[in-house]
């Protein structure tokens, strides 16, 4: 496994890093969550990404458990803050009072003393953003977290926090926006303000949550099993990529992996990588054997060939709009 920086920092990540939206504490059992991480470990990832509201926060617990016996210096653990965790007025947001109730409820559930990243999870446009930076900055200053990140922010976003964060002396490294062959959408404007100011992307749902496995066919039933088929959360989540025409698309990839020597999903994570603004691509896994399979990804280089023969087949079905990358008018 390769490690790159993230963003301009000197914190090292894996460039494949394993994310738990989904799988851990709702569709997949605590069993399967820790053969995840545990083949994770093995694979040599040592970057972990959650959040307070994955599965009502179920999702930190069952990390927490997995990466209870690992030596903590050698894992750099990601969480974030902002969807809702709870009833009450405050239980959402980027005030000052949710950051700081909601980054001692992570550690807690996490069973650490601090995350390596503290992350946005959205822009939160009823909070000042002065408030918000200063409440990261005292997170970090005692010590509960060594760098800050945003996610989904757009450009004006990370470029007016930028300043905040310096003049406050903490670390703004990095973003974390969707990203994949289907969904460019930071390429025009997030990722040239980023390159400017020191950060770096930390991608999610690099395979667009399994479809670019090809596992998912036009015209027939999802696999048994596969996200499409999770009621309780992933289907409503996956289900604006399962049209016949982004399906009918990436199903032409088959033969271009096969011809580089690579699975699809390998295929998929090392095409988000060949973007040098890319720190590492979140993958995803409700099983161990996916990770063994995408892992693979790390290290490989794309010739210049495949990258066009990719864009040609995918053209009609990429989204590029950069207006998409948006948070809630209003709070969750
Ligand atoms: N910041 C944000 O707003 C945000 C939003 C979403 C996600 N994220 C982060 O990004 C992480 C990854 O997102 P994601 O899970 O959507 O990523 P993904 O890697 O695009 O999709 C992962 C899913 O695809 C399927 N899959 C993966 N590898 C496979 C393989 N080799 N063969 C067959 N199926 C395979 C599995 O689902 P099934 O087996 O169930 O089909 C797996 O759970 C999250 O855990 C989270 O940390 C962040």
């Amino acid at each position: 496994m390769k490690h790159r920086h993230l963003g301009r920092s000197g914190l090292l990540v894996s460039e494949i890093a394993y994310g738990n939206w989904i799988t851990h504490g709702s569709q997949v059992e605590e069993e399967a969550a820790l053969a995840c991480v545990r083949a994770a470990l093995d694979e040599g990832i040592t970057t972990f990404d959650t959040a307070d509201v994955y599965a009502g926060t179920r999702a930190e617990e069952v990390l927490g458990r997995a990466l209870k016996d690992e030596r903590r210096e050698g894992l750099e653990i990601f969480t974030k803050v902002y969807w809702r965790t709870g009833p009450g007025a405050n239980d959402s947001g980027l005030s000052r009072k949710h950051i700081m109730e909601s980054i001692d409820g992570s550690l807690r559930r996490l069973g650490t003393e601090y995350v390596d990243l503290y992350q946005a999870h959205r822009f939160d446009h009823h909070t000042p953003l002065e408030e918000t930076m200063e409440a990261f900055a005292d997170v970090v200053h005692r010590g509960k977290a060594h760098y800050i990140g945003v996610s989904e922010w757009s450009a004006a976003e990370i470029r007016a926090a930028k300043p905040l964060a310096d003049e406050l002396k903490i670390r703004l490294v990095s973003n974390q926006p969707q990203y994949s062959m289907l969904w460019r959408v930071i390429e025009a404007e997030v990722v040239p303000a980023s390159e400017e100011l020191g950060l770096g992307q930390i991608v999610w749902s690099p395979l667009a949550q399994g479809v670019l496995t090809g596992k998912y066919k036009a015209g027939q039933q999802p696999p048994a099993g596969s996200r499409a088929t999770d009621e309780k959360s992933g289907a409503g989540f996956i289900a604006r990529w399962l049209e016949d025409d982004v399906l009918n698309a990436v199903a032409r990839l088959q033969p271009l992996a096969e011809q580089a020597g690579l699975t699809m999903a390998q295929l998929g994570v090392a095409w988000v990588l060949q973007n040098p603004n890319v720190s590492a691509a979140i993958i995803g896994a409700s099983r161990p054997e996916q990770v063994r399979d995408n892992v693979k990804a790390s290290g490989v280089e794309l010739d210049a060939g495949l990258m066009k023969a990719i864009d040609e087949i995918l053209d009609p079905v990429v989204t590029r709009d950069p207006s998409l990358t948006s948070s809630p008018a209003n709070r969750p």
